[in-house]
């Protein structure tokens, strides 16, 4: 992140989440230029399905999307290293004149950016430090624009914020723009379960990553070692609850934020969930904040879903 501390609101969201039961600390926090990394290496995992599930629709899809959209914009929310984005760029290439990849991961996001206009010269690479929370109302005009969410990005937040984040999308969308999103979908628990607990335990250095980030940016006392990796499936929720547990009884001071904290024996601390989806649900959810789907696509496995939305209002009018 541009610098952690001085993110707008973050500190704000740090302290309300660590006063929650079970106490929470913001996602953003995992998303430093270590951490965005290691969500780098997690996409290779043999066990983190995903990316490939979604590179596998992309691969199929694009072209269909492009000819769908005819995007002149490609906004890209959370882009990441854009790896996959690859995919839109080639398909959009007739119609498509600007690129604009916004994340909270500054640096990351450079040279996300410097490695795209080197591949599309003829390119507008426009890279956006930003949070997809807060800025979809300033996003760059350039209708048509199809706006993208990938990687499952959606999962990340909690059910009231993502109906707000929707609510947002559908907002901020004009009538000829799409809106495209990657969805994991509900499977078997052993699958997930291993796709948070790889053998290699890179997933855990991710998450521990954010302690170190707060520590840093907060003057918090996380201690490493009295914290127990965890990521379990949670079925009343459908998402994987992912974070730490407290070994023992100890305190923590978070001093940036003037907060003392107790955590007992076994105290959870959620650090990220990653909801999976349904189909029905999620169009009804989309409906409800003013999206109509369009467009639902799966991988052969049914592993995972691509939706392509646009604003309700236009799907009325065009019967
Ligand atoms: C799950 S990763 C997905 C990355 C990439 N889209 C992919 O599919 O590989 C989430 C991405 O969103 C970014 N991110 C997380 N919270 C954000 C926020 N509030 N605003 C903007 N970007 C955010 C992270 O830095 C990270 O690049």
């Amino acid at each position: 992140m541009a610098s952690a501390a001085t993110h707008l609101g973050l500190r704000e969201a740090t302290l309300e989440g660590l006063q929650r039961t079970p106490k929470e600390l913001p996602t953003v926090w995992l998303y430093d230029e270590r951490g965005s990394q290691l969500y780098e290496e997690i996409t290779r995992l043999p066990e983190y399905y995903p990316p490939r599930r979604e590179r596998e629709i992309l691969r199929a899809r694009s072209p269909e999307v492009a000819a769908r959209t005819q995007a002149r914009t490609l906004v890209e929310l959370g882009a990441g290293n854009a790896s996959r984005t690859r995919l839109l760029l080639d398909a959009l290439a007739p119609t498509l004149e600007r690129f604009v990849p916004l994340d909270v991961s500054e640096q990351f996001l450079r040279s996300t950016a410097e490695a795209v206009a080197a591949e599309y010269p003829r390119l507008a690479v426009d890279p956006f430090v930003g949070d997809f929370e807060r800025d979809l109302h300033s996003l760059p005009a350039g209708s048509p624009r199809l706006i993208a969410l990938l990687g499952s990005t959606i999962g990340n937040f909690y059910p009231a914020q993502r109906r707000r984040f929707l609510s947002a999308v559908a907002g901020a969308l004009e009538d000829d723009d799409a809106f495209l999103v990657g969805l994991d979908l509900v499977k078997d628990v052993e699958r997930l379960a291993a796709a948070y607990n790889d053998g290699r335990g890179v997933t855990e250095a991710f998450v521990r990553n954010a302690l170190t980030a707060v520590n840093a940016e907060l003057h918090a006392t996380f201690d490493q070692r009295r914290f127990v990796y965890t990521a379990h499936w949670d079925p009343e929720h459908e998402w994987m609850d992912i974070g730490f547990r407290a070994r023992h009884a100890h305190g923590v001071s978070v001093r940036a934020l003037d907060l003392e904290l107790a955590f007992a024996e076994n105290e959870q601390l959620r650090v990220e969930v990653s909801s999976k989806f349904r189909r029905e649900r999620f169009e009804l959810e989309a409906r409800d904040a003013g999206l109509g789907v369009d467009g639902w696509w799966t991988d052969e496995a049914g592993d995972f879903a691509l939706a392509l939305m646009t604003r309700n209002e236009r799907r009325s009018t065009c019967p």
